[in-house]
């Protein structure tokens, strides 16, 4: 279908980004860094999310960051120094990697100031994005460039309207980790219609094995939902409440829909997954995948 760029629905152009975590998982690594800075491989975590958002079109990027936030800063910035030395060696491969995350978009960044959770950050975000849907991406979860997700996010954004959420089928005993949706099927086999969600319930009170996670475009809305949005799960400001507050009256900022993801997804979000993140992408890199390949497999072999 092609896309009705009408003044009701402009063309996605934002991308949210929170980013003010403490990080208290990975402490002491986080003592003086911000955890979106520690690497996945030899990127920071936060760069792969930046490259996500750029790949779908979004080439305005706000991050909502907090205190000790500043290498975050640094590393879109550009480094002179580091340039002009890599210049005078002559060395053009490293130069293209420093260079590579300050190209990528035009980043802003606004301070959350106080904690209060994941829709409060979102909120933070509104003067900045004024009256157009925006895409959310969250840190924590990494998606493979080869499976496009939030390209065809935005496209479903585009198609329907309202707000577009992504889902993950789970194991019934993981649904407690996250945002669960109950959903009805349409036309598109990877796109469900959303009719409601639920912050990390119970196994027992689940709707469904339909996980939220980290992408979102959202309909500007939100922000008006979420300016009246009691603290929910935990005590924080939820994102997952003020959606289901849209899903459930569609006159408010239109339809919520979900794009079913069955690619691959790396989650960085505690130590475990984190350590498995890196040796995934290891093994799929070109330059380090077959050296690294080869010593995983005898020291498994040790290891049994
Ligand atoms: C947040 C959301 C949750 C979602 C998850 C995806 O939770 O609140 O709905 O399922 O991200 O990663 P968090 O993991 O920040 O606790």
């Amino acid at each position: 279908m092609v896309a009705d760029m009408t003044e009701a629905n402009p063309r996605i152009s934002k991308a949210v980004i929170p980013a003010a975590g403490l990080g208290t998982r990975f402490l002491p690594a986080t003592k003086a860094t911000p955890k979106e800075m520690l690497p996945v491989v030899d990127k920071p975590a936060i760069q792969y999310v930046v490259e996500e958002a750029a790949a779908a079109g979004l080439d305005d990027v706000l991050m909502i960051t907090g205190r000790n936030k500043r290498p975050l800063e640094d590393h879109f910035d550009r480094n002179h120094e580091l340039e002009s030395a890599l210049e005078r060696k002559g060395d053009g491969g490293k130069l293209a990697k420093v260079q590579e995350s300050s190209d990528l978009a035009t980043i802003h960044y606004v301070r959350q100031g106080d904690p209060r959770g994941l829709g409060h950050a979102v909120l933070c975000a509104a003067p900045h994005v004024g009256n157009e849907p925006f895409a959310v991406l969250l840190g924590d979860d990494l998606i493979d460039p080869r499976d496009p997700l939030l390209q065809r996010m935005v496209e479903v954004q585009e198609q329907h309207g309202g707000s577009v959420i992504a889902l993950m089928e789970v194991a019934p005993e993981q649904i407690h980790l996250y945002g669960c949706a109950a959903v009805e099927s349409t036309e598109a086999g990877d796109v469900v219609k959303v009719t409601g969600m639920v912050e990390k319930p119970d196994p027992a009170d689940a709707p469904s094995n339909y996980a939220i996670i980290g992408r979102y475009v959202l309909a500007p809305q939100i922000f008006d939902v979420l300016r009246k949005t009691e603290p929910g799960r935990g005590g924080e400001i939820q994102l997952t409440d003020a959606l289901q507050q849209l899903a459930a009256d569609e006159k408010v900022g239109g339809p919520v829909h979900g794009v079913v993801f069955k690619g691959r997804r790396y989650d960085t979000g505690d130590r475990g997954d984190y350590l498995r993140a890196i040796v995934r992408l290891a093994c799929e890199r070109e330059d380090l995948g077959p050296d690294f390949r080869t010593w995983l497999r005898s020291f498994v072999a040790e290891e049994m």
